[in-house]
């Protein structure tokens, strides 16, 4: 194989990674606070829709573009044969490593907060009486020091997995991680299930009730779909350069959206009983993981185990999706630089450091800089996911569409074993050449129009 680039020893070993990559801080934390603050039922079902039309289709883009070319995401849109000396495409890999860079200000720190929650939740906080809501968190976000401490551990944690390669690093933590997780999720799911608010947030979460959605719920679930399933980044683009030739893209692609999506409404099934069982409101924001969420805890019988089982489980979803966005820088800097994976690896958690402090130190009462009365991080989050994704996306589906020759892409979707692949094709090259440029199009030119009037 042409440099020796490592590859996942089996499909269950890429499965993992993959589903570690998408399961993360998106699944539990930003979409029970996005779905909730929209009204429920409604966004559900749209950014159900949105994976399904959407997400999967830039999936099997990405994935595509990166096990064909073996490269990263700048590599692969830069690809010599499909693309000669032109330099264009590359613009969208650099915007993807541009948002990866982002996206690792804060995400670094919310796991940062998760260790600082497990280890309150370990040492009883949650269920004491004098737990009030928010505490823990402004207590924490007040102390800027140890919010850095936290994210160093995290990067030490994430560093010392990706340093050790494909194999023995990524593919081996992700088939301890993720069996755990989804252990740990079905003993909360049954935990929820049986909360006297059970029902009513069901109904919340699946009865659609489009009255109740606005044109930037729209926007949301697209942008959601695509950060959800760690598009526009790179990072599927890198997985995809280590998947094995033999491997059938579109089954790979199903199977990361659905258990991806899985996972997100199971989330919302674990937090919404809670949050209605204890009669306090579903659209508290970014908030409601955080704050509304640990002052309930208590009420509980059980208590302090759904805690530290809901806040360990966090963190498992927290550290595989680092580690592949982590995994996606790695993977150019070793590719176009020619860095060790050491070196790159070190070089990554540096700039996440500082990045993070730049962050927490804007956060704090110390500074406190905010822009039209948002915190950094309300912003970084907003104008990522709601423009720089949806623009990636764009890039990735016109060059999948247009750039890659109709004879690899046809070899690369289609397996002979399975004849639905034959039929689906014609649509997916339909979508990525016409359908998501369109949609993509419309919706940022909405929100242009939006921005100017
Ligand atoms: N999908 C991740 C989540 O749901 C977040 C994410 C977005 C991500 N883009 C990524 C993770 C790129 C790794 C790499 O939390």
């Amino acid at each position: 194989m042409r440099r020796g680039r490592a590859t996942f020893t089996s499909r269950f070993g890429f499965y993992m990674a993959a589903a570690g990559s998408a399961i993360g801080l998106g699944t539990f934390w930003r979409f029970p606070y996005i779905a909730g603050a929209n009204g429920g039922g409604g966004f559900v079902f749209l950014y159900v829709f949105a994976v399904a039309i959407i997400g999967l289709s830039v999936l099997v883009a990405e994935l595509m573009l990166g096990k064909v070319t073996r490269f990263n995401v700048v590599g692969a849109l830069s690809y010599r044969s499909w693309v000669g000396k032109s330099k264009g495409w590359r613009f969208f890999g650099i915007l993807g490593l541009a948002a990866s860079f982002v996206i690792l200000s804060y995400y670094t720190i919310i796991s940062g907060w998760v260790i600082h929650f497990v280890v309150q939740a370990a040492a009883g906080k949650f269920t004491r009486s004098d737990m009030s809501s928010g505490i823990v968190i402004d207590q924490l976000m007040a102390k800027t020091i140890l919010q850095i401490l936290l994210v160093s551990v995290h990067l030490i944690v994430t560093m010392s997995i990706v340093g050790r390669g494909v194999q023995d690093g990524i593919e081996k933590s992700s088939r301890v991680f993720m069996p755990l997780l989804f252990l740990i999720v079905l003993f909360l799911l049954g935990h929820s299930m049986f909360l006297p608010g059970a029902r009513e947030a069901l109904r919340f979460m699946f009865y659609p009730d489009f009255s109740r959605l606005s044109t930037m719920g729209l926007i949301e679930a697209v942008g959601h779909a695509l950060f959800s399933l760690s598009l526009g980044f790179g990072a599927m683009v890198a997985y995809g350069s280590y998947l094995r030739p033999e491997v059938h893209l579109p089954s790979e692609a199903v199977f990361v959206s659905v258990i991806d999506t899985i996972l997100s409404l199971c989330a919302g099934m674990v937090i919404f009983p809670i949050v209605f069982t204890a009669n306090v409101a579903p659209n508290a924001g970014p908030g409601l993981l955080f704050k509304t969420l640990p002052v309930i805890f208590g009420q509980f019988a059980m208590g302090y185990w759904v805690a530290l089982a809901f806040f360990v489980c966090l963190y498992f979803a927290a550290l595989s999706s680092s580690i592949s966005l982590f995994e996606g820088l790695v993977a150019y800097f070793m590719d176009e630089k020619k860095l060790t994976r050491s070196g790159a690896t070190i070089l990554v958690s540096g700039i996440s450091l500082v990045l993070a402090v730049f962050t927490v130190a804007s956060e704090t009462s110390v500074i406190n800089v905010t822009i039209a009365g948002r915190t950094m991080l309300e912003v970084a989050d907003q104008y990522l996911i709601n423009w720089t994704l949806p623009v990636v996306a764009l890039g990735v589906s016109l060059y999948t569409g247009f750039k890659v020759p109709d004879d690899i892409r046809r070899q690369e979707f289609i397996d002979e074993a399975n004849p639905a692949a034959v039929k689906l094709y014609p649509t997916w090259v339909a979508m990525v050449r016409w359908f998501i440029p369109a949609l993509i199009i419309f919706a940022m030119a909405i929100q242009v129009s939006w921005f100017i009037f």
